[in-house]
């Protein structure tokens, strides 16, 4: 039997690295790309395939690098282009792959296409934005109007995003060509991708209609008009045709989607339609979220076990999942969706990952996550730093509606920021990540929770990260195998099988401090001999399961995974 084909796509696992926050090269406390070349041996021991790489393009830093100001060079921030193409050529050198962020859907407001667009309406700039007289009652996502007036000519552009990204008017072909030439000049100089930011929001009703104002406000979201919209598909298409096709390597693809369903998604990732390998989909990281982001609700296991297998269905033969549960977004997994307390931090980030990357799909896995970091102890508006949360506190204290204490403690929760605390690299005071002062706080849990203690310890979570990716290398199951969820209705066990012809793999994961004991509902053509079947992973290293399936007993947050051929 031949092993897997390293070269397929669908087997690599993809390592998101936000360079602000990964490593400091030079002690001004913000991480560069030199801070990346002095780790690239730790991404190879890891074992990861793809590091998709943030941005680092020129930008005045509204919104941490999303509003670019110049798509061909890297910010003097982050280092230089020679320090990118040093970048490129080391993970190359180890086997690995660079996938680059592409913010299109918007430039920064000091791109030199936006400042020509605003000198004046007859400009032949002009309409690769949105300009009208008169704004619409859109929201944008950062809160407030979607709309500025700019005083250069009296009228409003659109902005989805902050004021100081613009949105640009994907209608005119001359922006998509240049798009596209900005892309084909990255691909030429060696990236092998793109991670699409908002990319399912560049076509918009172009009659811009009205919404639905949010009770007790003039604005509302206006999702309807902008996501996935009329010619969605045919733009991704031809930048298929004028970027990626006839490359001698495979372009790794992959749109974040926020509000993208299940039928859109099969649509943009059918490989015969020739549009992107995977989506990043929200429905998995919008179900503790009520009217906001900081309108907290509890989560119920069933419905992200739900949320995780209607996609793994929907997608099935058809399409291709990636497989997140963190990145720059969004708060620390294991304490939104594990247990962050000293006793279970480590078994329930183990647990977590476990989950994520083996259901069918591509997994990401989100800087400092291998090593479960949690989120920080956030308490005072000071500690914040990041626009969405700053602009929201901000809005809030201005209508006086919102009880701010209560706020705030939401905002520890959910806030990008704590996806952005530095990496923790060692016990030092700088974490390891800078010998400067960090642009925004390191975790104090750093003392605890690092690289330096974690790589080679056999029970640490770096070390389960690298078996877990490794198994995925070495076992066509986890990438080929069909998906069949368990005890769909178990409020804390997460339980599943993956089948292939010759395989099969059985995950059973204990999402609760709670010892469990459970029959698994195997059917009598799935039943067969499981309890000899050997375990291949499991969280509690060095442990033996209690019983083997299927009438299982799991200690708190244990997970194990069992396999057997099939014959
Ligand atoms: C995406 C990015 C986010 C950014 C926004 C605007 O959602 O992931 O960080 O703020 O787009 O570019």
């Amino acid at each position: 039997m031949s092993g897997p084909d390293p070269q397929d796509w669908r087997r690599w696992v993809v390592y998101q690295i936000y360079p602000r926050s990964f490593a400091d090269s030079d002690g001004n406390g913000v991480g560069d790309l030199r801070g990346i070349l002095a780790h690239v041996d730790y991404l190879h021991e890891l074992g990861v395939d793809v590091v998709w790489l943030s941005p680092v393009f020129r930008s005045p830093m509204d919104d941490n690098g999303y509003d670019i100001s110049d798509y061909q060079d890297v910010d003097p921030l982050f280092g230089t282009l020679a320090d990118l193409d040093e970048l490129i050529a080391e993970l190359h050198a180890r086997g690995m792959k660079l996938v680059l962020d592409l913010v299109v859907n918007h430039t920064s407001d000091e791109h030199p296409w936006f400042i020509q667009s605003r000198s004046s309406r007859d400009n032949p700039r002009r309409d690769w934005y949105w300009w009208r007289d008169k704004p619409t009652n859109w929201e944008s996502h950062f809160f407030g109007p979607a709309w500025t007036r700019d005083d250069t000519t009296g009228q409003y552009y659109l902005h989805l995003f902050s004021a100081k990204q613009p949105d640009l008017n994907w209608e005119n072909p001359e922006v998509r060509q240049a798009v596209y030439a900005m892309m084909r000049w990255w691909l030429d100089r060696g990236v092998d991708g793109f991670r699409m930011d908002v990319i399912n929001m560049i076509s918009k009703d172009t009659s811009l209609p009205e919404t639905r104002p949010r009770p007790g406000s003039a604005y509302g979201p206006a999702g309807q008009y902008f996501t996935s919209g009329p010619r969605n598909h045919e733009f991704l298409q031809e930048m298929y045709r004028e970027v990626f096709a006839g490359r001698d390597a495979h372009v790794l693809t992959v749109g974040e989607m926020p509000g993208v369903t299940i039928r859109d998604a099969v649509l943009f990732t059918d490989p015969a339609r020739h549009e992107l390998d995977m989506v990043f989909q929200f429905q998995h990281v919008q179900l503790d979220i009520g009217a906001n982001k900081f309108d907290l609700l509890p989560l119920k296991l069933p419905d992200l076990k739900a949320a995780m297998a209607d996609w793994q269905h929907g997608l099935a033969g058809r399409g291709w999942n990636s497989l997140y549960f963190g990145n720059h977004d969004q708060p620390r997994s294991v304490s939104r969706f594990g247990d962050d307390s000293p006793a279970h931090r480590v078994a329930s980030a183990k647990t977590l990952a476990t989950v994520l990357h083996l259901h069918r799909g591509t997994p990401y896995v989100y800087q400092g996550d291998e090593l479960g970091m949690a989120n920080s102890p956030f308490t005072a508006l000071a500690d914040f730093r990041d626009i969405e949360t700053l602009s929201f506190y901000a809005g809030a204290e201005a209508r006086g509606d919102v009880d701010l204490p209560a706020l705030l403690l939401a905002m520890a929760r959910m806030s990008r920021d704590q996806a952005r605390t530095p990496v923790q690299w060692d016990a030092s005071p700088g974490a390891g990540f800078t010998t400067g002062t960090p642009w925004l706080a390191i975790n104090p849990d750093h003392t605890q929770v690092n690289a330096a203690v974690e790589v080679g310890d056999p029970g640490s979570v770096f070390e389960h990260y690298r078996r877990l990716i490794a198994l995925r290398h070495q076992d066509p199951v986890v990438t080929d195998g069909d998906f069949e969820l368990l005890l769909p209705d178990h409020p804390t066990i997460w339980a599943f099988l993956r089948r292939t012809a010759g395989a099969e793999l059985l995950v059973a994961a204990n999402f609760s401090a709670e010892v469990t004991a459970l029959r698994l509902p195997l059917a009598a053509s799935q039943a067969g001999d499981w309890a000899a079947a050997p375990v291949v992973l499991t969280s509690l290293t060095g442990e033996t399961p209690l019983q083997p399936p299927p009438d299982l007993k799991l200690r708190p947050w244990e997970s194990v995974v069992w396999r057997r051929a099939r014959s």
